[in-house]
């Protein structure tokens, strides 16, 4: 998501005459295809996708596996009875179980991010009795009330009170050090901060912290070795549960099924969603045994029209095969090298560029005004982001207020060489236009948000 989106402009009107207009600047043109890693708009012309779509195609658009899943679900039972189970439902839940540590062993099927949080959340606090949950600065947890109340980098203005007992920990940002005095030498003192402003304004009805393993909207925010086993072991301490929300870090994206391995942190509750369904709304809660037996006697409820449906079921099994299949875990570390070693190399190039971060094929690339004070700079950004998609490159920039201008570059795991070569030398190109424009005419014409 795009925090900042443009709600003025008057551009998109046409696309939207029947549209509520819900926040993102709209690309000028519909989508009428995609496949593997180029969307085609319906004048024919070809865009490649650094963000697999909104973060869901890691397996790329329309995957033959994912198509004839539908067809099979389509034959066989597309939606039952939430009361039903069918057996794609029984097979992704054998899988995931299968793929999780055995304290993540009891998985719940359900269908957004959101939703998927809002359950994590609700178990959480069933399962302590407490009700403050606590999440992360430039978090994104979903925009349904529950999780909006933990969504910290946009979209929490107008919308009355957010849950009560709700409080927000300094992300880890070893570029923008929220501990100024460390700032050079990233380490843990953020967390201790943090914790200590938890312990002075808790009531004591602790219930979880929710983050992302890297947090994504929030600017791919890498945390420095020993980070979450320091935040995991505090949350033990006072008797809350660690949820790890793996919306787009799940499923290859950085090169291992769960980002959790690369840390070697366990969360209590595990949130999956987007990377799951590869397109398609799938969503998964996991726990342990004793937690979901513990949760069953107190009668925890979360009955939706859509939990545990077969089609969603049999797409998530199909992703999980191609994952497999086609060694997408490593594929995503020998790419991610590639594009790493790309966008460094324009880093060399352009001032404006003041870091490059990241973990596989998600990589953060945060634009400066000036590298000594790195003041963001979202409205170059913006213009070179627009510049990218006239020419024929979808790029996502993030513009969490105090938090930088970052753009999220996602590719699908299955990309070709080719193809990400030719994304980065249009994001060259881009940056050359946009940086030879900037003498010539006037800066505010750039300066619509994102
Ligand atoms: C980390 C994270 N969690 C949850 C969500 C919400 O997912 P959804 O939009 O499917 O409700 C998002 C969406 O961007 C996300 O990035």
């Amino acid at each position: 998501m795009t925090a900042g989106a443009d709600h003025t402009s008057t551009a998109n009107a046409p696309l939207t005459q029947h549209l509520i207009r819900y926040g993102m600047e709209l690309h000028p043109k519909p989508i009428a295809a995609a496949k593997g890693a180029v969307l085609t708009d319906v004048d024919g012309r070809e865009i490649l996708d650094f963000t697999s779509g909104q973060m869901c195609a890691t397996i790329g658009h329309n995957h033959p596996r994912i198509t004839a899943a539908i067809a099979k679900a389509c034959d066989e039972a597309i939606h039952l009875f939430s009361g039903m189970l069918s057996p794609p439902v029984l097979a992704l839940a054998k899988r995931l179980a299968g793929m999780l540590p055995p304290s993540l062993g009891k998985v719940m099927l359900l269908n957004t991010g959101a939703e998927a949080n809002e359950a994590a959340i609700k178990m959480a606090k069933l399962a302590t009795g407490g009700f403050e949950i606590t999440g992360y600065a430039g978090g994104w947890a979903g925009m349904t009330s529950g999780a909006l109340s933990v969504n910290f980098a946009a979209g929490r203005a107008g919308y009355g009170p957010m849950m009560p007992g709700i409080a927000a920990l300094p992300a880890p940002n070893a570029y923008r050090c929220p501990i100024r005095h460390c700032c050079g030498k990233c380490d843990t003192t953020c967390a201790d901060v943090g914790f200590d402003m938890l312990d002075a304004t808790t009531t004591g009805a602790r219930a979880a912290l929710i983050a992302e393993p890297v947090e994504s909207v929030g600017g791919i925010i890498v945390p420095p070795d020993g980070y979450w086993q320091k935040v995991k072991a505090k949350c033990a301490e006072r008797g809350m549960l660690f949820i790890f929300d793996e919306a787009q870090t799940a499923f290859g994206r950085l090169g291992r099924n769960f980002a959790f391995e690369h840390f070697g942190v366990e969360p209590d509750i595990l949130s999956l969603s987007k990377t799951l369904g590869g397109g398609l709304p799938l969503s998964a809660v996991a726990t342990s045994a004793e937690l979901e037996a513990d949760l069953y006697d107190k009668h925890f409820t979360h009955v939706t029209s859509h939990v545990s449906d077969p089609l969603p079921a049999e797409v998530g099994l199909a992703v999980l095969a191609v994952l497999e299949e086609e060694n997408l875990n490593a594929r995503a570390l020998e790419m991610g090298a590639r594009l790493t070693a790309g966008l460094t190399e324009l880093q060399a190039r352009y001032e404006i560029i003041g870091d490059v971060r990241g973990f596989g094929l998600l990589q953060g690339v945060e634009l400066v005004k000036d590298r000594e004070t790195k003041e963001p700079d979202p409205a170059l950004g913006s213009a070179i982001t627009r510049r990218c998609a006239e020419m024929g490159l979808s790029m996502n920039i993030v513009t969490v207020a105090s938090l930088g201008a970052v753009w999220r570059i996602a590719p699908p795991l299955t990309i070709t060489v080719a193809e990400l070569d030719r994304g980065l030398a249009i994001l060259d190109d881009a940056i050359a236009e946009v940086l030879a424009d900037r003498g010539s005419t006037s800066r505010e014409a750039a300066a619509v948000p994102a």
